[in-house]
């Protein structure tokens, strides 16, 4: 690992949170990563900005680099990697792209490609990420080795079925987006009540992070915690039916079922 090379082909929002977080986490020093993107004059910006290198193309990405991440849309990905197959033997392939399955690479990677789909979170960026990888890949023992030990500086890996993959991406990867929506209710709720805004957003996105954290490290059921603040008569259970009859739930699971259905 220690000598290992990173290249980012596309260094957009979802790469720059993965630098950001292998970097800040001490996984990589940031001279041992390369990236390209497509407005060379914003590339160069962030790679003064991170301490990386910037490159020309994804060619010359791919040949300074062990693992090459693959990180443009998803609709870029064949016409970006297909003219530099050939550079891609021998290389760890890690995908981003979202709907991008080990299956699709198959279609056009080089026999004996070595690659791997995964699909990380925003979070990546300060080391709580979640990074999906798909449990069908053909790196080698060594390589899936290096990559999990990478991406594990950024935050929780686990390996998925490919069938599990999009409704585990809709936690993962839409997840902010629904938990956002609610840290920002629940500060409204309290600034209508005086709250200064700043303040609420911090307690409000502290207190989601530390109830996270309680659950993971008890494993309890969600509903054992729920129980555990709604005292009988109380000021939370109170809450918790104003919930129940706005249909904060059901609003919640058809969320994940309308990505599902996209
Ligand atoms: N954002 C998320 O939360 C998230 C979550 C999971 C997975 N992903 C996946 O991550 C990938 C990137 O998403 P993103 O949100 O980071 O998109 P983005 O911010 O638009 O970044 C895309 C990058 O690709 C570069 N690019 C475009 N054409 C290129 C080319 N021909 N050669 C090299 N680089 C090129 C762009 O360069 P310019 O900026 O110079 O145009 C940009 O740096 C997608 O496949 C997405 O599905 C994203």
């Amino acid at each position: 690992m220690e000598k290992l090379t990173v290249g980012f082909i596309g260094f957009g929002n979802m790469a720059q949170a993965m630098a950001q977080g292998m970097i800040s986490k001490g996984a990589i020093e940031p001279g041992r990563i390369y990236a390209c993107a497509r407005n060379w004059d914003r590339l160069c910006d962030n790679a003064k900005h991170y301490g990386i290198h910037g490159c020309r193309n994804a060619k010359e990405v791919t040949e300074k680099s062990d693992i090459v991440i693959v990180a443009v849309k998803p609709y870029l990905v064949e016409e970006v990697l297909i003219p530099i197959l050939d550079t891609l033997k021998g290389k760890a392939v890690i995908s981003v792209a979202v709907n991008f399955p080990f299956e699709r690479y198959e279609e056009f990677l080089l026999p004996d490609t070595h690659h791997l789909s995964t699909l990380p979170n925003t979070p990546v960026a300060v080391g709580e990420g979640i990074i999906l990888f798909e449990e069908k890949h053909s790196l080698t023992e060594e390589e899936l080795r290096n990559v999990k030990e990478l991406f594990s500086a950024m935050g929780m890996v686990e390996t998925v079925d490919g069938k599990h993959l999009k409704a585990a991406g809709t936690i993962s990867g839409c997840g902010p987006a629904f938990t956002a929506m609610f840290i920002e209710a629940l500060s409204d709720g309290a600034v209508l009540h005086g709250l200064p805004r700043e303040l609420s957003y911090k307690l409000a996105s502290q207190m989601v992070a530390g109830t996270g954290k309680l659950q993971l490290a008890t494993g309890h059921h969600p509903g054992i915690m729920k129980d555990g603040v709604c005292s009988p008569g109380g000021t939370t259970i109170a809450g918790v039916a104003a919930m129940e009859r706005e249909g904060f739930r059901s609003a919640v699971i058809d969320a994940v079922d309308a990505v599902m259905k996209r």
